[in-house]
């Protein structure tokens, strides 16, 4: 850490494969090496690690996080598989041993609230009133301390035609826990494979990119549903300072 700055890469929706040739696990080892070239702190990695939850597929991103610049924190989307990303990073003590695969990172100056909502076999998210709860106790445990929430699905209306059937269904529930903990910061999530801000009671919510692919927005009927566009993969990187609180630009492969 330079300083009393705190710098963050958020890499998400990285979708690594066993039979693409590579290509997914290179995109995210692009962006690492671009986390160690800004000389980040720490590495979140929010979600659909792999592509479609096959142990082959866990595999080669065991492989390829085996060497981080900076201490890695994983946790899975609905391409993921709680059980397969336990088994593939048994070295990953932080994970609990069962259940959703929500935890907390304390060592750092900002608190980072990992929250896993994901709903086994759906696509969309959802917050149970049992992870609601978990939250709000978490939260209200250390409420002086500066904290970022991170979650796989964005807990906002996009406005997108797909994504808005497919986020956070109850986004409110989630907001309702939020606004009782004003000490949270930023909320950070992916899921959406486009950049995109929006808001959680007081929070800001920002939506990482994906490493590997970019969809296109669908606003009206008629446009296209979720299309691969050539719009830039990237990830996100969040620069705390106590003084200045977080700022956080995306970053191109
Ligand atoms: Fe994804």
């Amino acid at each position: 850490m330079q300083s009393e700055r705190f710098l963050i890469a958020q890499i998400s929706d990285t979708h690594v494969r066993a039979d693409d040739g590579g290509a997914a696990a290179k995109a995210m080892a692009r962006a690492i090496a671009q986390a160690a070239d800004y000389a980040v702190d720490l590495i979140l990695l929010t979600g659909d690690l792999v592509n479609d939850a096959r142990a082959d597929e866990y595999a080669v991103l065991a492989a390829a996080l085996q060497h981080p610049p900076a201490p890695i924190y994983l946790m899975p989307g609905n391409h993921d598989d709680r059980a397969q990303l336990r088994a593939h990073f048994p070295l990953a003590r932080y994970l609990p041993m069962e259940g959703p695969l929500s935890y907390t990172i304390e060592d750092y100056p900002l608190r980072i609230v990992m929250l896993d909502q994901t709903v086994p076999g759906a696509v969309h998210g959802e917050i149970t009133s049992a992870q609601a709860d978990w939250l709000d106790q978490t939260l209200a445990a250390a409420p002086d301390r500066p904290t970022i929430v991170a979650l796989h699905h964005p807990p906002f209306a996009t406005h997108d035609l797909l994504f808005d059937k497919i986020g956070l269904h109850n986004g409110a529930a989630f907001a309702a826990v939020i606004a009782r903990h004003p000490q949270v910061a930023r909320v950070i999530c992916g899921h959406h494979h486009r950049f995109a801000v929006g808001q959680a009671a007081h929070a800001p919510v920002v939506i990482a990119p994906s490493t590997s692919w970019a969809y296109g927005l669908a606003l009206h009927d008629g446009q296209p549903i979720a299309p691969k566009t050539q719009e830039q993969p990237g990830w996100v990187l969040h620069a705390w300072t106590a003084s200045g609180g977080l700022a956080s630009h995306m970053i191109g492969l």
